[in-house]
């Protein structure tokens, strides 16, 4: 996730406007940061990696002359942050330049065709592309407009782009447009504004266009002109007057930040998916040869590697061990060796524990692959490969899109070394594949159909001293995730365990009205063993809440609650959609207990100390 901006106005320069709005964008982004502008033909431009006040003070971001600019905050997908991948990036003229938060899944045979026809690249994104097709539609068509060159090409591309341009051959205006990734429209008297978000503009207007999917847009001072981009239809759609203030802008318009990102999970879903097919192949290939894997992390991302782990053998039929980071070197530390793979797993590429057993792990030897959402992280820099979970910055403290991406770039690894070890049949593999396409809407279809249920079951439980969270095969890992989130931002002790575990000893707590949490798919061998866990609490007097797919009667009946999820879901996928009802519950339990769930006492979101 990054921040665009754009603004062009008849009252004086446009740098200063842009890079006190670029700071309104920051926690959508913040490894380098750029800003463009046109004054007399004449482009200028200052850019580099690191966050907005350290590059100001070495660029001065204020000092770029001209009433149009566009300007970019990164967070890293396609490219290390360093000064050659900051936006904005231009043409082989560099009189075309573009700033774009989203990720273009065709930009490597965009790239490639560009460069047959003589084009040089400065920088390993997939953005830098857009400038180029530009170019290239102008060069076919000398006649094109801006506009219309723009149209020319996000025709070619394919995947999420909110992107503007400017061009010193049409200083008067900025074009931008979009395809999942938000834009909005900021209109003033003697300025116009294009932006990621509302946050960037507000103060200094607060009449907005929202832009959707499939439009663009010309901006001119104090005016803008909408089109389809599909058959170039103008859309005519006013300003709506926002009464948000800006601190509640920065979270659209959500309570908290929590809530934002759990409500944000289809959108990073979908950007799990894109262009990983690189890495998704580096990685198995690894994988495939490793004699011994291990998955290490901490806390929401060893939940993940837990849940890893089960897809791994039952799709790849990959043995792999998971260990928590902490435990790593006591338990490993000394048979850890050269034929060793561990694949290190985490959101903030920070965390001192996970890398202390990498470095441990190096130091025997071992493969060290990582998985991470912070590209330019320590992690990225010494594992021998890295995926990237391209799930933008996480600013709730509690981990939730962080869980759901991880999982589903997982569950790619682990279909991509199925295919690979041709374990499973073809049929299966794309019925696999095209369930975990189908995610993005099955969590929508959650949240939308379930939220207001489990605002009710956070009212009905807010008073329970304790609760226990069960499932079998790969929803352990999510009865431990669930356990996670309810303690961390409600405070309420929790115990998490597999299902079969019960009567070996935790079942002696149960006590009438005891609340159970059962995390029970339909698909797959565990449905018929949860129920018999779920009536050996029941006889106990347990209060029985359960996750279940739609219309599962048959657990219905045994429950005193229950939340449903769309039907159709593999077990080995289920995490994923199961875990979200978790997610929120934990989220309602805390604001029925007046905690702010943003910022939880005694944790910090990136653990740097052992
Ligand atoms: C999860 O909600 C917590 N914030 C915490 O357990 C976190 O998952 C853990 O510290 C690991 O962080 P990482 O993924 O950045 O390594």
């Amino acid at each position: 996730m990054c921040g665009i901006f754009g603004c062009i106005t008849t009252n004086g320069d446009a740098a200063p406007t842009i890079h006190a709005s670029l700071k309104r964008l920051e926690y959508r982004g913040y490894d380098s940061v750029g800003i463009a502008t046109i004054n007399n033909g004449e482009v200028f431009i200052k850019k580099d990696q690191g966050k907005i006040d350290e590059v100001h003070k070495l660029l001065n971001l204020d000092d770029l002359q001209g009433n149009i600019g566009i300007g970019h905050t990164r967070w890293a997908t396609h490219g290390a942050p360093l000064k050659i991948n900051a936006h904005p990036h231009t043409d082989c003229t560099g009189q075309i330049i573009a700033v774009h938060n989203g990720i273009i899944e065709n930009y490597a045979e965009l790239k490639t065709e560009l460069e047959n026809r003589g084009h040089t690249f400065q920088s390993r994104t997939d953005t830098e592309v857009i400038p180029h097709l530009i170019e290239e539609a102008l060069k076919q068509n000398p006649t094109l407009t801006l506009t219309q060159a723009v149209v020319e090409t996000i025709k070619k591309l394919c995947g999420s782009y909110a992107l503007a341009v400017i061009s010193s051959k049409e200083p008067d205006k900025i074009v931008c447009a979009r395809n999942e990734s938000p834009l909005v429209i900021g209109v003033a008297q003697d300025a116009t504004y294009c932006a990621s978000d509302l946050t960037a503009f507000l103060p200094m207007t607060n009449q907005a266009v929202m832009i959707n999917d499939g439009e663009l847009v010309t901006l001119t001072p104090g005016a803008y002109e909408i089109i389809r981009i599909q058959d170039g239809a103008p859309v005519t759609r006013k300003p709506k007057t926002i009464d948000w203030t800006p601190e509640m802008a920065v979270k659209q318009g959500y309570p908290h930040f929590m809530i934002k990102e759990i409500h944000e999970q289809p959108d990073t879903l979908r950007n799990t998916l894109r262009a990983q097919e690189h890495y998704l192949e580096l990685l198995s290939t690894f994988l495939d040869r490793a004699t011994e894997v291990f998955l290490v992390a901490c806390g929401t991302s060893y939940h993940a590697c837990l849940a890893a782990s089960y897809m791994f053998s039952k799709l790849a039929f990959l043995p792999t061990y998971p260990v928590y980071a902490s435990e790593f070197i006591e338990q490993h530390g000394k048979s850890v060796n050269i034929d060793s793979t561990i694949l290190a797993v985490s959101q903030s590429g920070e965390t001192a524990d996970t890398l202390g057993a990498v470095t441990c792990s190096q130091q025997r030897a071992a493969t060290v692959l990582g998985l991470t959402n912070t590209v330019g992280s320590t992690l990225t820099r010494v594992s021998r490969v890295y995926l990237g979970q391209q799930s933008g910055p996480e600013i709730g403290v509690a981990a939730t899109k962080t869980f759901t991406s991880q999982l589903s770039v997982l569950a790619q690894l682990a279909l991509k070394l199925s295919t690979k070890r041709g374990k499973v049949s073809q049929d299966e593999m794309d019925y696999l594949a095209e369930k975990l396409d189908k995610l993005p809407e099955t969590v929508e279809a959650i949240i939308l159909s379930q939220e207001d249920k489990i605002k009710q079951l956070a009212k009905k439980y807010r008073d329970a001293k304790i609760f226990f969270f069960l499932g079998r095969g790969v929803n352990t890992a999510t009865a431990y995730e669930g356990r996670l989130k309810l303690m961390e931002i409600a405070y309420v002790p929790s115990i998490a365990f597999p299902a079969g575990e019960s009567k070996h000893g935790p079942i002696s707590l149960i006590e009438h009205g005891f609340p159970v949490v059962f995390i029970c798919p339909r698909d797959g061998q565990t449905h018929k063993t949860l129920i018999g866990n779920i009536q050996e609490m029941k006889a106990r007097g347990a209060s029985i809440i359960s996750i279940i797919e739609e219309d599962d009667e048959e657990i219905k009946a045994l429950s005193d609650d229950y939340v449903e999820v769309p039907k159709g879901i593999p077990e080995v996928l289920s995490p994923i959609p199961f875990v979200i009802p978790l997610q929120l519950f934990a989220y309602y339990m805390a604001v029925e207990k007046g905690i702010n769930p943003d910022m939880p006492r005694n944790l910090a979101k990136s653990v740097t100390v052992k």
